[in-house]
């Protein structure tokens, strides 16, 4: 079963943790960020948030709409600066993007005028990668997400779930250590969704990556997550944590276990009390 770790409800600034961030793939700490409202108002999307992930773990955020979800990721991603705090991947801080984060979001599409080969191999071909090396690598990914026969298809001829695995490949080919992804299947049917899901997860298994994973799906959160971060209604916070013990590999029959439905009740619980405290 998973270890529940409530966060204090507020967080003591300044608070000394001196193994935070040593070991972490992925370290946020402290992290505050406000954004400059119209007339003057300011909104705080996030407050003093502190995150380490592990090298290799699959760390899911679930929270309310607004809370700063999406903000988080944009600031790990380097498009956005913290007001205050640290971010550091791999030990080196973060201030702009890099090959060493690949990032999937929503709204995050691919290069319209160029093909799937080709918007597979841009960041390669930044890199400065020779085409001998670009074209093994755009090969090997292709045939991973299963769209080898749509190399030299552009974009708005694929279907959504076939764009979001070119996107997903082409986060992949730079061959990034984190993996940040931000509602990646929230627009897909039920059904690709779940073919997408399992494919993250070979993907995640075979090549080892860390992931920051958002969504609104509970059931999504259990069946991908190491563990669970649950954040609190704005300004975001962290709320809570829940270490997710449940074996691998993992299957949507999971959801009718004992453990599963305990966990899923807990953080619809934790989900709850946010949203009945805004209203
Ligand atoms: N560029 C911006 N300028 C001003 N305010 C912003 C900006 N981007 C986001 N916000 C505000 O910051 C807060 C957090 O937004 P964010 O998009 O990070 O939330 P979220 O948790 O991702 O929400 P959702 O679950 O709906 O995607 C919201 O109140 C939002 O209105
Ligand atoms: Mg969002």
């Amino acid at each position: 079963m998973g270890d529940v770790i409530e966060a204090p409800s507020v967080p003591r600034a300044g608070t000394v943790r001196p193994e935070a961030g040593r070991s972490a793939a992925l370290s946020v700490s402290n992290v505050s960020l406000v954004y400059a409202g119209g007339r003057g108002r300011e909104v705080v999307a996030l407050d003093r948030v502190s995150l380490d992930v592990s090298p290799n773990e699959f760390c899911v955020i679930v929270g309310p709409s607004g809370c700063g979800k999406s903000s988080l990721l944009y600031l790990i991603a380097g498009l956005n600066e913290a007001t205050s705090g640290q971010m550091a991947v791999n030990g080196v801080s973060v201030h702009e993007p890099g090959p060493d984060r690949g990032m999937v979001f929503q709204g995050y599409t691919l290069f319209p005028w160029l093909t799937v080969r080709q918007n597979i191999e841009y960041g390669p071909k930044r890199q400065g990668m020779s085409a001998a090396e670009r074209s093994g690598i755009v090969d090997r990914y292709l045939a991973e997400i299963g769209l080898t026969q749509f190399a030299e298809h552009y974009p708005a001829m694929l279907s959504g779930g076939m764009r979001q695995r070119v996107a997903i490949a082409r986060a992949l080919a730079n061959d990034p250590g984190v993996l940040l992804m931000d509602e990646p299947f929230g627009a897909l049917d039920s059904q690709t969704r779940a073919t997408m899901q399992k494919l993250l997860l070979r993907i995640w298994e075979q090549h080892k990556k860390t992931v920051l994973f958002v969504t609104h799906d509970i059931d999504e959160a259990l069946l991908l997550g190491d563990r669970v971060v649950v954040m609190s209604a704005r300004p975001g916070r962290i709320k809570a944590e829940l270490s997710i013990a449940l074996p691998r590999p993992r299957s949507m029959d999971l959801a009718l276990e004992p453990d599963f439905i305990a966990l899923k009740r807990r953080i619809l619980d934790l989900l709850r009390d946010e949203i009945d405290e805004e209203h």
